[in-house]
């Protein structure tokens, strides 16, 4: 049993907090009559409707895939291409599963995806800083003065990019080109290769090695695995940590 306003979180259609006050505006339904009480405890057999739309209330799940390139990070497509949650369909996965965040098409590696939608929401709200580490290979030599505009943050016009950590990983002066470890905690479109491309470097090859401290050791691109409990336990409190002590702050001044 959990509460009603916890249930529409989870379920991804809203923040705790708004479920809370659509539920204060009469807009929740359970099993066909009106709630405006904030205490109700409900089950997953409960019929749950926010603005007369069911809500999914199935069980959660967590996966990590390893992404290949050719697919496109979403749950299905218009046009019929290729989506990373075909991997999971094939092999059985039922539940309706979306990527935490995106990856581009050609970009491959750790991609979290769950029906999990409070978590998603938490993990993807560029508040909680949720780092990720890419592996990317560019065009050029990097040298230090590259290196150090992407530490500083880059000015990409509409935006300006966190201080990011960056390390030179190696060099192929042979083919002309240089592998960089970088790791940021936003998630704009593009945003690794905008960052490149703002350094005259433009990326060859992304791979995310790394989501918060999740990563895809063990899995071949295509392969994906259950998170382990404890796992989505840290990626709450990770996703959580600065809200609460935001909280906190505030209560104790
Ligand atoms: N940044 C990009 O440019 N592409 C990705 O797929 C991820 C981050």
């Amino acid at each position: 049993m959990e509460r009603l306003q916890k249930v529409i979180a989870k379920s991804g259609v809203t923040s705790r907090r708004k479920a809370e006050d659509l539920i204060k505006a009469g807009k929740v339904k359970v099993n066909g009559k009106v709630v405006n009480e904030l205490g109700l405890k409900v089950t997953d057999k409960d019929l749950v409707e926010v603005n007369n739309m069911k809500i999914e209330t199935e069980e959660k799940v967590y996966y990590i895939i390893n992404k290949p390139a050719g697919c496109i990070s979403a749950f299905s497509d218009d046009k019929d291409r290729r989506v990373v949650v075909d991997y999971l369909r094939s092999r059985g996965v039922q539940e309706r599963v979306y990527p935490v965040g995106r990856l581009d098409y050609d970009t491959t590696g750790a991609l979290i995806l769950t029906n999990d939608g409070e978590l998603a929401n938490l993990l993807m709200h560029p508040r909680n800083e949720i780092n990720k580490i890419y592996l990317v290979r560019c065009v050029g030599i990097v040298n230090s003065v590259g290196l150090a505009k992407l530490r500083k943050g880059i000015d990409l016009g509409s935006f300006k990019t966190a201080p990011a950590k960056v390390e030179l990983v190696s060099v192929d002066k042979a083919n002309n080109s240089s592998q960089v470890r970088i790791t940021i905690h936003e998630g704009k479109y593009h945003q690794v290769k905008l960052m490149f491309e703002a350094i005259s470097h433009p990326v060859k090859k992304l791979r995310r090695e790394m989501y918060a401290f999740i990563n895809v050791s063990g899995l071949k691109p295509g392969e994906f695995r259950r998170l382990k409990i404890h796992e989505v336990k840290q990626l709450y409190v990770l996703a959580t940590y600065k809200e609460k002590k935001t909280n906190y702050r505030i209560r104790r001044y």
